[in-house]
């Protein structure tokens, strides 16, 4: 051989070695198109479970959907049973399942820490995971979204309240305002059955206050907020659709009582949408419970992606 081919053969030895090494360093991010845990998002005060869909047509600069289960529910199965990591396969964005600490799954939405920006409870943790996926996915912060069921709708009222910064957009099924479930022993995780059964009843202006509270002093936009509730919902009862658009159209400065346009059969026969403005809807099921069915389209819709 010539000294040129054994300098040729050494590089070319060299190139082998390394990528093959290369190929041998563990993945550190999680894989597209299957639901990964991540463990180290940041701090965790409250040990909330990170989970994440990235899909396999990743968009670049993609959005965020943040997808809260119920009680009982996990991550994995508001995964399998909502639309959401199927749609981000279309519109490209990432999808963060939180999980519940708690046993039974429901969340904490009703200690001081939690109802609080940056107070260290559950919110704080679901704040985090946003932040490290804007991050690390180099995601576009103004396309990062909160939605969410049961109490996973409590939480999408709260995080929008605590993180307003955070969320263009949130969308709730079946929950209640945020604070509504506040507990006076300062309870994590606490149930307020006075809530749940529709009892605490108080003006726009009180609840603005209440939401208001939750980040003091914050001045820059929210999320504008799209409310669902079934009318026979004998979980978390009716009147806390009531008090949750009373609430947003307070921080909104709406004026609840006379709202833009109220449209019958709308987005379906029996139910009803009405519009106080670009920043809030609320659609009433009428004769249905408390599982009000995802609406994933229309959430694309809402979140600006269709
Ligand atoms: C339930 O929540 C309301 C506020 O929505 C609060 O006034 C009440 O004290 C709470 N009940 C308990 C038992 O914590
Ligand atoms: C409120 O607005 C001022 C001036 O724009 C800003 O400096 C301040 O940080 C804002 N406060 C919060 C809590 O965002």
């Amino acid at each position: 051989m010539r000294p040129n081919s054994l300098i040729l053969a050494a590089i070319l030895y060299t190139v082998a070695c390394s990528s093959r090494a290369l190929s041998h360093v563990p993945s550190l991010l999680p894989r597209a198109g299957s639901l990964e845990q991540v463990t180290d998002f940041g701090d965790n005060p409250t040990n909330v479970g990170m989970y994440i869909y990235v899909p396999n047509n990743l968009a670049t600069n993609p959005g965020i959907v943040v997808a809260i289960h119920y009680c009982t529910g996990t991550a994995e199965a508001y995964y399998t049973g909502s639309p959401y990591a199927e749609l981000a396969e279309q519109y490209g964005f990432v999808v963060i399942y939180p999980e519940s600490p708690y046993e039974g799954t429901c969340w904490d939405v009703s200690s001081q820490s939690t109802l609080t920006h940056n107070g260290g409870g559950n919110s704080n943790s679901i704040a985090n995971m946003v932040t490290w996926a804007i991050s690390q996915y180099n995601a576009d912060a103004s396309k990062v979204f909160v939605t969410g069921s049961s109490s996973g709708a409590m939480m999408t009222n709260v995080m929008a309240a605590t993180y307003p910064e955070l969320f263009a957009a949130g969308t709730v099924y079946s929950g209640v305002s945020a604070g509504c479930f506040y507990s006076n022993t300062n309870q994590e995780d606490g149930w307020n059955s006075t809530c749940a059964q529709g009892q605490v009843v108080t003006s726009p202006q009180n609840w603005a206050s209440v939401a208001r509270a939750m980040y003091p002093g914050y001045n820059g936009t929210r999320p504008r907020m799209q409310i669902y509730h079934g009318s026979t919902d004998a979980t978390l009862y009716p009147q806390n659709y009531y008090e949750t658009c009373k609430q947003w159209a307070g921080v909104f400065g709406y004026n609840y009582d006379s709202p833009q346009q109220v449209e019958q059969n709308t987005p379906e026969t029996n139910y009803a949408t009405t519009i106080w403005g670009d920043y809030l809807q609320g659609i009433f099921a009428t004769g249905v419970g408390h599982t009000v069915p995802i609406r994933g389209d229309d959430d694309m819709s809402w979140f600006g992606f269709a």
